[in-house]
């Protein structure tokens, strides 16, 4: 019994871990969807215009840092829950699976695509906090505007994947809102 509720605990604290990796990042993508859908639509030369993009690849490579600790979390919440028992594979289960999953590869796909983008256009443009990262591709016209095409259409692909898993978070959702609003 006791064992039990160890193991529960411990699951637990992985897992509470997990969440806040989950509300730190969920803050981030809000200001990178903000940031890139305004930004995008400014004029060359509008105020602001330039600091946006800063902001924006900024954040977006700093989500990347956060996302690879929270998948060392996961390993350990996944280590921790599955090596006692085995999930029970169920249709239910494998949906949850298969949406999570696609949620973490945009997580990793939109912000690749981003520098991508930036660093076929120009060599030395994504700086985060101050510091010029070194580029991860060369500079090359023709895949900046490949770059371009892939980070749209994929960061709004991450955005209806979100929408179906706030969808399938209903029942969180409409609790929270009984808590604070009822
Ligand atoms: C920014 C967008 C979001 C992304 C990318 C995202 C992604 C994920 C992922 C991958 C998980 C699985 C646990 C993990 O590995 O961290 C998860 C769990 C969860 N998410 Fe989100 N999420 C987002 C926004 C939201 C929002 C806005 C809500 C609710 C208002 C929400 C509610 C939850 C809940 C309750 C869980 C726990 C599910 C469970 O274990 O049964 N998420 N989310
Ligand atoms: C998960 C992280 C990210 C999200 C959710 C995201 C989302 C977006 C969105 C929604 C747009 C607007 C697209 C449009 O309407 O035309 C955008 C534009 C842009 N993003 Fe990101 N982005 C992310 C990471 C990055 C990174 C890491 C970089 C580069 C280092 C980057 C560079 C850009 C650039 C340069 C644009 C402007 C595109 C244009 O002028 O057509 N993004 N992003």
């Amino acid at each position: 019994m006791a064992q039990v509720l160890t193991l529960k605990t411990r699951i637990n604290s992985a897992f509470q871990l997990l969440m806040s990796f989950h509300w730190a990042m969920y803050w981030c993508f809000l200001i990178l969807f903000t940031t890139g859908t305004i930004m995008a639509r400014l004029t060359r030369g509008a105020t602001g215009r330039s600091e946006l993009y800063d902001v924006h690849k900024g954040l977006g490579v700093f989500v990347l840092l956060l996302l690879v600790a929270r998948l060392i979390v996961l390993l350990r919440v996944w280590w921790r829950k599955y090596t006692k028992q085995l999930p029970k594979f169920s249709p239910a289960w494998w949906q949850k699976f298969f949406l999570h999953a696609l949620l973490y590869l945009f997580m990793v796909a939109v912000p690749l695509t981003g520098l991508l983008f930036s660093n076929s256009r120009r060599s030395g443009s994504v700086t985060v906090l101050g510091l010029t990262l070194p580029d991860l591709f060369p500079v090359n016209p023709a895949m900046a505007s490949l770059g371009q095409d892939l980070h749209f259409w994929l960061a709004y692909t991450f955005l209806l994947t979100i929408m179906a898993h706030l969808l399938a978070q209903r029942k969180f959702i409409q609790a929270q809102w009984r808590r604070y609003f009822t």
